[in-house]
């Protein structure tokens, strides 16, 4: 959460930042900031609300300046207000700051700087850090030492507590930058005479592609011709440059209206990426490049544990179920934020999964590395290359389906479904599945596009049932087996876009509780494919009608329902039931985007939201 730009070269420093802001405003859009330093003083311009609203304000007395800092906040210490948004600058005037995380010991640090005689404008842990770094950088006052930035840095960091992805300025250097991280992302962009720092490469590939992903605990010190990478310890790091491999239209709206609208309609298109190399020569099977981890070695692997957050946990529940259907082995899925403090026992031989469109999710992270350190390998399911998730994990599979920018997630999660259903078929095929099954397995996977491409023709359709419910306060998603979690993420997405009240349960779970909230105002959206438990659906559909519950049924080709049942039914193709989740993903979302819409909400922004969530 939070997005932070830091440029120094010898272009205007506002505009390429307030561009670099919109593009990372999904990570945070509570207020808006940008210190530019220039003739000796810093220039501060900050807000509350959107880009566009700082934007409008910059236009009216534009910032001059070759070197600055920026910064869209989503809110912890503090509320929402302008002296609580970033950057700070510290109460002598020296440092300016910005800062993604959260300094868990400021409440001291501020009690030790007000004795020094520092002062306080906003609320934030932030500010207090800004005014540690003044207090150190004051004590080293070594007129002419280009270090003592650098320095100063150093010695606050190593009083902070918790996470942090700053961006550092003195007045007294001006084209040097020091950055910093520990549990938040930060990534440098070498550009040809300049250099930029940011939260991720959104903000860096409109000018340049070569970038180095920082790592925790490293520093670095950066002049628009320069970077150098150091340790907190001061060891030095040889830094590895890496390409970006997608292009800034990547990650523009086009002729969309929302970013939820353009990757729903990009899926697929993603699927196809995310499959594209990955079956074998003899179409039977799944192969993964990077996992690290032998056939041999996977042979004899007991059982697996997915941890995830959100709609990534929606995906690793789905891949629960296909890895105990097809390869016979038991999955364990749990929270990552819970695995994190519950101490779980776990069996040899277990396989660790974590999931993560943007591998930075702080409470995925830290189940990774609470797995690591019992001794367990973790392999990363994950979209965003370089991500702190994925260099950390012992290897894993990229779903390769370019940046996702609205913060809902849709094309990351129907692609982390194919994953997770290409990973049931490898390990089935080493286990029980047969030449013959695996071959029709993969012919289903490689169709999950054109099923995905048919029922988006229904847009229109769903969009007018979207309209006739958008009114309603509360909904329930219901569904079975691979199912369920659909209906889990039906209600997660219906939820975080429209604030509409929704319920995601298993369908007979229905009766135990949940039928209690069902009257005339409370509609029901059944997911009912082809198979053995279509009637228990069905049952569960009269239960909920004979209390006057309306019922949006989506079926699959072929389901016939009792007339009158529904009161409104969208049909999807029948499929595979390896691809049977992604392709009934496509109406669950149309409908909660288009509900969404009608009810007027910000989709891309949702209240309260931001795309990746890295504070516990
Ligand atoms: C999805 O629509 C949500 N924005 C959210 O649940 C998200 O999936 C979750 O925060 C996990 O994010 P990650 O995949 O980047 O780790």
């Amino acid at each position: 959460m939070c997005g932070i730009v830091g440029y120094v070269g010898k272009q205007p420093a506002a505009p390429f930042i307030l561009e670099g802001l919109k593009r990372l405003e999904y990570r945070g859009y509570d207020s808006t900031g940008v210190a530019i330093l220039a003739d000796g003083a810093f220039r501060v311009a900050k807000k509350i609300g959107r880009v566009a609203n700082l934007e409008k304000e910059i236009g009216r007395q534009p910032l001059a300046g070759t070197y600055g800092i920026g910064h869209t906040r989503w809110a912890t210490h503090g509320g929402v207000t302008d002296a609580n948004a970033h950057p700070h600058v510290s109460s002598d005037g020296k440092i300016a700051l910005i800062h993604n995380g959260v300094i868990e010991n400021y409440a001291a640090l501020k009690q030790v700087l007000l004795g020094q005689g520092f002062t306080f404008k906003s609320e934030t842990d932030t500010e207090v850090l800004c005014n540690l770094i003044a207090y150190h950088y004051d004590r080293l006052s070594v007129a002419g030492d280009e270090n003592r930035l650098l320095a100063a840095v150093r010695q606050a960091l190593r009083h902070a507590e918790g996470t942090y992805g700053i961006v550092v300025m003195s007045v007294d250097f001006p084209g040097e930058m020091v950055a910093s991280r520990k549990g938040s992302p930060l990534i440098l962009g070498l550009g040809e005479g300049e250099n930029i720092v940011a939260s991720d490469v959104s903000a860096i590939v409109a000018r340049t592609q070569s970038v180095v992903y920082l790592k925790d605990g490293e520093i670095v010190h950066l002049t628009e011709k320069n970077f150098r990478i150091t340790t907190l310890d001061q060891v030095a790091v040889a830094p590895t440059v890496d390409k970006v491999t997608w292009k800034i239209t990547d990650a523009e709206l086009g002729d969309y209206t929302h970013f939820m609208e353009k990757e729903i309609f990009e899926q697929p298109v993603a699927l196809e990426n995310a499959m594209r190399g990955r079956f074998s020569e003899d179409g039977s099977t799944a192969q993964f490049g990077g996992l690290n981890i032998t056939p041999h070695e996977f042979r004899g692997i007991e059982r697996f544990m997915f941890c995830a957050c959100g709609t990534a946990l929606h995906a690793c529940m789905v891949t629960e179920h296909m890895i105990e259907r097809f390869a016979r082995m038991p999955v364990e899925c749990d929270y990552a934020s819970e695995f994190r403090y519950r101490n779980t026992p776990l069996y040899r031989n277990t396989l660790f999964f974590v999931m993560s469109q943007s591998g930075e999710t702080i409470d995925t992270l830290a189940a990774l590395r609470e797995a690591k350190r019992k001794g367990y390998q973790v392999l990363a399911i994950n979209n965003v290359v370089g991500s702190t998730i994925a260099r950390e994990a012992d290897g894993g599979i990229y779903q390769h389906v370019g940046p996702e920018i609205g913060v809902a997630s849709t094309k990351a999660f129907t692609s982390q479904l194919l994953i997770g259903a290409m990973l049931a078929l490898y390990i089935g095929r080493m286990r029980d599945l047969s030449f013959g099954a695996g071959v029709r397995y993969v012919a289903a996977l490689k169709s999950a596009p054109d099923l995905v491409r048919q029922t988006l023709l229904q847009a229109p359709a769903i969009r007018a049932i979207a309209r006739k419910y958008a009114h309603y306060t509360d909904m329930l998603f219901l569904g079975r087996l691979s199912l369920f979690p659909i209906a889990l993420e039906g209600a997660l997405k219906l939820k975080e876009i429209s604030y509409i009240h929704a319920e995601g349960y298993p369908a007979a779970e229905m009766k135990h509780g949940p039928i209690a909230l069902i009257s005339e105002k409370c509609p029901s959206v059944f997911l009912v494919p082809q198979g053995e438990i279509v009637n228990k659906i069905v049952s569960s559909m009269q239960e909920i009608k004979a209390r006057k519950g309306p019922v949006i049924a989506i079926i699959t080709e072929g389901v016939e329902l009792p007339a009158g049942l529904a009161d409104d039914t969208i049909v999807v193709p029948d499929c595979h039931e390896a691809v049977l989740p992604i392709v009934m993903s496509v109406p669950v979302q149309l409908l909660s985007y288009y509900i969404a819409v009608a009810r007027g909400c910000d989709v891309d922004k949702p209240r309260n939201l931001a795309k990746s969530v890295t504070v516990e």
